[in-house]
């Protein structure tokens, strides 16, 4: 059975990319899905790239370098406001330090686009997905999810910016949406499927 291990020690993360992938079969059988702390892959990962899609391979070449004949798949994620020239973007996780609470980055972003009207408070999650093949190969899939900030937080599920991300097709924050909800049409979600084809077209 072909081993696919996705460089993260999320819980949350594994849930989704094994619902996403639980249909994938490689030349013909099912996959396993395992996180690198199950695969025993602990690597110290610089994020060092300039986009998502950088962070993503490097991300997931660091963990292919300490496995043999596994698919490795890692991600990169985060939020981009367009009137904040994309910040915090890249730097999603570590703005205004890793140790920040979301409601405090989030209270700083509301402040930041005060008296901003809604056309101009747009945003985006974005999230690209990294894989490396065993054959050295790797491919790269981006999706994202377009909304605007809202004007306080609302909500109590997800994580990180959710509570004040709107999204337009329910006029809810992305906190209050359900699990299902959120993954049927969120960046992760998107980016997940698309490379569930890829691998899928690839080893077909
Ligand atoms: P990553 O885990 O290195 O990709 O960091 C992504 C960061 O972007 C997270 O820590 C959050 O701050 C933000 N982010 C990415 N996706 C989401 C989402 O779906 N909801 C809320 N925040 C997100």
């Amino acid at each position: 059975m072909q081993k696919i291990v996705f460089a993260t020690g999320n819980a949350g993360k594994m849930k989704e990319i094994r619902e996403i992938l639980s249909d994938l079969r490689i030349k013909g059988e099912p996959v396993e899905i395992v996180s690198m702390k199950e695969a025993g892959v602990s690597a110290e990962i610089e994020e060092n790239g300039t986009n998502f899609e950088e962070n993503a391979l490097i991300k997931a070449r660091a963990v292919a370098a300490g496995i043999k004949g596994a698919i490795v798949l890692a991600d990169d994620s985060g939020l981009e406001v367009d009137y904040l020239n994309k910040e915090p973007g890249i730097y999603s996780a570590r703005y205004m330090g890793e140790d920040t609470s979301y409601h405090v980055k989030n209270a700083n972003l509301i402040e930041r686009l005060k008296d901003v009207p809604d056309e101009r408070r747009t945003a985006r999650f974005v999230c690209a997905i990294a894989c490396v093949l065993p054959d050295g190969h790797h491919f790269i899939r981006t999706a994202a999810i377009e909304g605007r900030i809202g004007y306080e937080e609302k909500g109590e599920n997800g994580f990180g910016y959710d509570p004040i991300f709107v999204v337009p097709s329910y006029q809810k924050s992305a906190a209050e949406l359900t699990p299902e909800e959120k993954n049927a049409i969120s960046h992760r979600g998107k980016a997940l499927r698309a490379m569930r084809e890829c691998l899928a077209n690839y080893y077909q």
